[in-house]
């Protein structure tokens, strides 16, 4: 076991290489290259039945770790969403780990509840969520979602599912879109409706859902004597950052006693800046919400943000009040009673230190410094002969492809942007995700790590330009 002054001097030393990792990860590609089981056959089969040095250790892990790391951090990691952090944020982790504590219940901490209450507040006030709703951070956005799968299940039957099972129970439904995060057929799974009561409604040509088609299914099923239970709006779809309408989703669910809830685990951080809160009109009408600060708002992964109107059909949904959990108060928040898991990470503290950190207006620019960078990749593209936007862009995500002049199938152009793709991620300096939207693949920019600059954006429209040349000599077809 290390000693006290052990643990300072390679506490000290491991803040120092974090540091230097941090100033140097453009020295690695930013994907891993490494090959399926190569780690593996580097390690010992058994763990060490006698205890090494820290020195052993943390030797081993710089010689075999980085590797096999795929830069999330690194400025070129324009993938998937970000998962975006910051020195505070880390600083924040850091210490939360040193306290080791679970803020389970607020008599096992009361400060990581009142401060988890605190920030969920500020946060709510920061991005113009209704007065009233209460916040908690979850791990993610899919247990979020869950959470209010389960409450929406619960309060649509009045709470008996929960004390009775499913028996009476079996037309609930669940409402989305094509384009909704899998998350959210993936909890309706877990919250027993069943796969094939996640009903997908129909898009419009911006891949956002249409209201319309929402109203007449749920009138339909009525009529068939189902029960339309919660509708999931999502503001800032994965694919191509489409925004439902939350005000007309709104009126709807409201008409029918239907829950809405909102996810907008990647697009949320934005609505910190004023001009982009009228997404969320409409939202007083909602009963629950989802962002990520661990995708862009600078706290590292994990940290999700869950707010409620109704705490209290969330909380009769989850409390549970065993013999060997001894509350000292009865008028404080337990969190244990707001989601699933009893444990729960003290991760208001690196939420705390980042929001003090940047300040509201700190959050605010680097945000929209973000959206300005999308704004150059935007320009270039729309100037440009063959390269193409593909879905409206919004915000600092972007959906493109390349479409040179002479016709192709979409097959051809597919596999012409999948190339593409693969030649940009192979150079090391960037690595862009892509996806199918109406059968047609598609290249995501997203313009949101904490240590991108402007320089990078140059260097990927460079990068972009030598791709599709190359790909499209690579598959003999005149760029
Ligand atoms: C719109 C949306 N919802 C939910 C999720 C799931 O997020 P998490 O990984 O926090 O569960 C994602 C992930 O990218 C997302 O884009």
């Amino acid at each position: 076991m290390l000693s006290q002054d052990e643990f300072r001097q390679y506490g000290h030393a491991m803040i120092d290489w974090i540091a230097d990792y941090l100033e140097k990860i453009e020295d690695f590609p930013v994907k891993s290259t490494m090959e399926p089981g190569a780690l593996r056959q580097q390690l010992p089969q058994e763990a060490p039945f006698t205890g090494e040095s820290m020195d052993v250790i943390f030797t081993d892990f710089k010689k075999y770790i980085p590797e096999g790391l795929t830069h999330w951090q690194h400025p070129g990691f324009m993938a998937l969403f970000p998962s975006n952090s910051s020195f505070a944020s880390v600083l924040g982790e850091l210490l939360a780990a040193g306290v080791g504590i679970n803020a389970m219940m607020w008599d096992t901490s009361p400060s990581a509840t009142e401060l988890e209450e605190t920030v969920m507040e500020w946060l709510r006030k920061a991005s113009g969520l209704p007065e009233g709703w209460k916040g908690v951070i979850q791990d993610t956005a899919s247990a979020s979602t869950l959470t209010a799968i389960l409450t929406a299940r619960e309060k649509c039957t009045q709470f008996n599912i929960n004390a009775h099972g499913f028996a009476e129970h079996a037309d609930l439904l669940v409402y989305c879109t094509a384009h909704t995060h899998y998350s959210i057929e993936k909890g309706a799974k877990a919250a027993g409706f069943g796969a094939d009561h996640v009903i997908k409604i129909p898009t419009d040509n911006t891949y956002a859902m249409r209201a319309d088609a929402l109203e007449e299914r749920i009138q339909a099923d009525l009529q068939a004597g189902k029960k339309p239970c919660i509708v999931i709006a999502t503001l800032g779809t994965t694919g191509t950052l489409a925004f439902d309408p939350l005000k007309d989703i709104a009126t709807i669910c409201n008409r029918y006693g239907i829950w809405l809830h909102v996810d907008a685990a990647y697009a949320g951080s934005a609505f910190i800046l004023p001009e982009y809160q009228h997404y969320l009109d409409g939202i007083t009408l909602a009963d629950s919400y989802v962002f990520n600060a661990h995708k862009w708002m600078f706290t590292n992964f994990d940290c999700s943000c869950y707010f409620v109107k109704d705490n209290s059909a969330l909380i009769h949904t989850f409390s549970a009040n065993p013999a060997y959990l001894k509350r000292t108060h009865e008028a404080v928040t337990q969190y244990k009673d707001w989601g699933l898991p009893l444990g729960r990470r003290f991760r208001a503290l690196k939420l705390w230190f980042v929001l003090r950190n940047y300040g509201i207006s700190g959050l605010q620019q680097a945000i929209k410094t973000h959206i300005q960078y999308a704004d150059i990749i935007k320009s270039f593209i729309q100037t440009h002969a063959h390269w193409k936007i593909f879905a409206p862009p919004a915000l600092n995500v972007l959906c493109i492809r390349y479409v040179p002049a002479v016709s192709l199938t979409t097959e051809e152009l597919n596999t012409l942007n999948s190339v593409i793709l693969n030649t940009i991620n192979q150079t090391g300096k960037f690595y862009l995700s892509g996806t199918t939207v109406d059968e047609q693949f598609i290249i995501r920019i997203v313009c949101g790590g904490t240590w991108l600059t402007e320089q990078h954006l140059h260097t990927l429209i460079h990068t972009l330009e030598d791709a599709a040349q190359s790909a499209c000599a690579q598959l003999a077809i005149s760029a």
